[in-house]
């Protein structure tokens, strides 16, 4: 990280100390703190005994196959179950969990009781349909109650869900669904996006096409009311299926280390990694977190976390830590700004919604636009603001709290990661002073660090590489199918700590003077668009999967809106290059990357160059490449082959 961007963080000093009137009533206490230091293992136990459990668990931790961990394994749960069931039980059938509403304004309520049913069926349906525990279930659906539906059934018959992001491309479902060796996969004909039926059944289709799948069904929601291909004995109505089907459905229990889901995320190689979480360690994490960063009271509060649920904060903070919590939430299928750009502040005060969950990103482009638009709506509502995914700058912060949070509400700055399964690092409402771009502070129960690249504490006002000191609920349980390189990935690299192995999270961290947290964005080649991680091997092997490319070079450049931009060095294959001037190149290749991957990695620019800057050892000097786009003198060139590639690119973009 650039000293630039501290520099940025530090100019904004003010300190927001929570309200007394907040703090007396505020769900989270500081005694949380200082039970989960007395005895970590105990208050990770007492969270989790708030969950269900069919059978109680006499073990919390079993670190002894380290980094394999297994929590409350001698446990027996049942996810859905903790989500819908008791709740009804409890007496609680009648309160909302999703007020839903589509892009186009149509709406659907479901109380937990109406939920709790559906999913019973979904659960009876899928069970007809052979799937059992164990098996992988693909799901590609926009963001409408089936796929909540669809993924609570798919947990409580204890099988493996597999949430593939609505935007990625049918060669992304076809490697998921290979990789998962999914049995079955949910999709829909298509979703609203922007005024628009965007199709989803044809991409999975054609990745089906081109996968070597053992993929026996393709259930399909009725959505977008678009003309869908058919494939008689495969392919199968998911309205039709769940006719006659009794909603009379009794969650069995399974071990708490039995798989939940596999999310897919980008990593530091070209294959994206399926990221496995369990049962009872996940729920507990993402349950006791939900609660206590957003301040939640279920009775009487409503929830919005505007996350698709084909990422990670979808899973843990609108499908499993809310729904275990009892949470009424808002579910909104679109984007912010369809059909007005005040569409999601209207949305705010239609349903009164009290703890709001967004990423920086999104509170950028909102900035961009002008507090007028927010003003005109009645927020008052709000007593929580969130934010994800990527570090938020104090500018955005102090707009957020100010313009959305009337001044008032406390921001909470959540870091965490796919991998982590839940919040790490945030303030605590009612507890915590905020400081604007500060993550601040690891949530009870939670210990990090933040290291030289010899491992060596960095000290107060110093920055280096964030590690997670000891195991956590939540934490990945591994990589579907590839055991070396969750090793390698997250524990080699201070494999000879004292204590045990670390968890590198790869991310830079800076430790300021009270000893708080602040993020600084990747260390390694993910980079963060909008929120949403890619990385820049994935791109470049999608780049030179192209016949006219021989070589390809992606860097993420900072960019005002969203965070960071792709920016893409290309180097033609010589014969091709004569038959194609640089801007047909660079279109072709952009719409290359999204068929490859998805919209979202399409490169904000593809430059094409004659050379690529390498060092002596034949590396692709990317920092470079990153001056270059972003417009920045270069820096140290001093392990370059040949200055003059430097020049010849420069000459190269004009
Ligand atoms: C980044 C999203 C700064 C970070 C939940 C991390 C953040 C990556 C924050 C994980 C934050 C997430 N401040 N950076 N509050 N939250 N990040 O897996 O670089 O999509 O490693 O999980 O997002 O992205 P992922």
């Amino acid at each position: 990280m650039s000293t630039s961007s501290i520099d940025s963080l530090l100019h904004e000093n003010r300190r927001f100390a929570p309200s007394p009137e907040f703090a007396a009533a505020a769900v989270a206490q500081p005694a949380l703190y200082d039970d989960a230091r007395a005895d970590r293992h105990a208050f990770w136990a007492d969270r989790a005994r708030e969950l269900h459990w069919h059978t109680p668990f006499t073990q919390t931790l079993d670190w002894s196959n380290a980094p394999f961990a297994r929590w409350f394994a001698d446990g027996t749960l049942n996810v859905a179950y903790n989500c819908l069931d008791r709740h009804v039980l409890a007496g609680n059938g009648d309160r909302v969990a999703f007020h839903w509403e589509g892009e186009p304004g149509d709406t659907r309520t479901l109380t937990y009781a109406e939920l709790t049913r559906e999913v019973k069926r979904a659960a009876n349906m899928l069970a007809g349909l052979g799937i059992g525990q164990g098996d992988r279930v693909a799901i590609y659906l926009p963001v409408i109650p089936e796929a909540v539906i669809a993924m609570l059934a798919i947990a409580r018959l204890g099988a493996i869900h597999s949430v593939i992001f609505g935007g990625f491309s049918a060669e992304s479902i076809r490697a998921r669904v290979e990789d998962a060796d999914a049995k079955l996969v949910i999709t829909a004909d298509g979703g609203w996006r922007k005024g628009r039926v965007f199709p989803l059944k044809g991409a999975v289709d054609a990745g089906l096409a081109a996968a070597e799948s053992s993929v026996e069904h393709v259930l399909v929601v009725r959505r977008g009311e678009n003309e869908v291909e058919w494939t008689a004995g495969r392919d199968l109505w998911w309205h039709e299926q769940l006719e006659g089907v009794s909603d009379d459905h009794e969650a069995e229990a399974f071990e708490a280390e039995n798989p939940l889901f596999i999310l897919y995320t980008s990593g530091t190689t070209g294959k994206p990694k399926g990221i496995l979480h369990t049962s009872g360690g996940y729920l507990t994490q993402v349950a006791f977190t939900h609660k206590n960063v957003f301040d939640l009271k279920p009775e009487t509060d409503v929830y919005w976390c505007t996350a698709d649920v084909g990422w990670i904060t979808g899973h843990s903070y609108v499908v499993y830590g809310p729904l275990a919590n009892g949470a009424t939430q808002v579910l909104y299928e679109g984007t912010p700004d369809t059909p007005h750009p005040g569409r999601w502040w209207e949305l705010i005060a239609k349903y009164g919604v009290t703890q709001f969950y967004t990423a920086p990103t999104a509170i950028r482009s909102c900035m961009k636009l002008g507090r007028e638009i927010p003003q005109s709506f009645d927020l008052s509502s709000l007593r929580v603001l969130g934010s994800v995914g990527e570090p938020i700058n104090p500018e955005a912060w102090v707009w957020y709290r100010d313009i959305i949070g009337g001044g008032t509400t406390p921001i909470v700055d959540t870091w965490w990661q796919t991998e982590t399964g839940g919040i790490m690092i945030s303030a605590l409402p009612g507890i915590t002073t905020t400081k604007p771009g500060s993550a601040q502070v690891p949530i009870p129960g939670i210990s990090v660090d933040v290291l030289d690249d010899d491992g060596v504490h960095v000290g107060k006002e110093a920055s280096g590489l964030l590690v997670i000191t000891e195991p956590w609920p939540s934490m990945l349980r591994g990589i579907w199918g590839d055991p070396d390189r969750f090793v390698d990935t997250y524990w080699s690299k201070f494999a000879g700590a004292p204590k045990g192995p670390l968890y590198f999270a790869g991310d830079g961290a800076h430790l300021d003077g009270d000893g708080d947290v602040q993020l600084l964005g990747r260390v390694d080649d993910v980079m963060n668009v909008s929120g949403h991680r890619l990385s820049t091997m994935e791109i470049e092997s999608a780049l030179v999967s192209h016949p006219i490319v021989a070589e390809a070079a992606v860097v993420g450049a900072s960019d005002d809106t969203t965070g960071q931009a792709v920016v893409a060095f290309v180097i033609l294959r010589a014969k091709k290059a004569a038959t194609v001037t640089a801007t047909e190149a660079s279109v072709m290749l952009r719409a290359h990357v999204a068929e490859q991957i998805g919209a979202i990695a399409r490169p904000r620019e593809i430059f094409v160059v004659a050379e690529l800057p390498k060092t002596r050892s034949g590396k692709i000097m990317r920092r470079l490449l990153q001056d270059i786009a972003e417009g920045r003198e270069i820096g140290d060139t001093t392990t370059l082959t040949d200055v003059n590639v430097v020049q010849s690119i420069r000459t190269d973009l004009g």
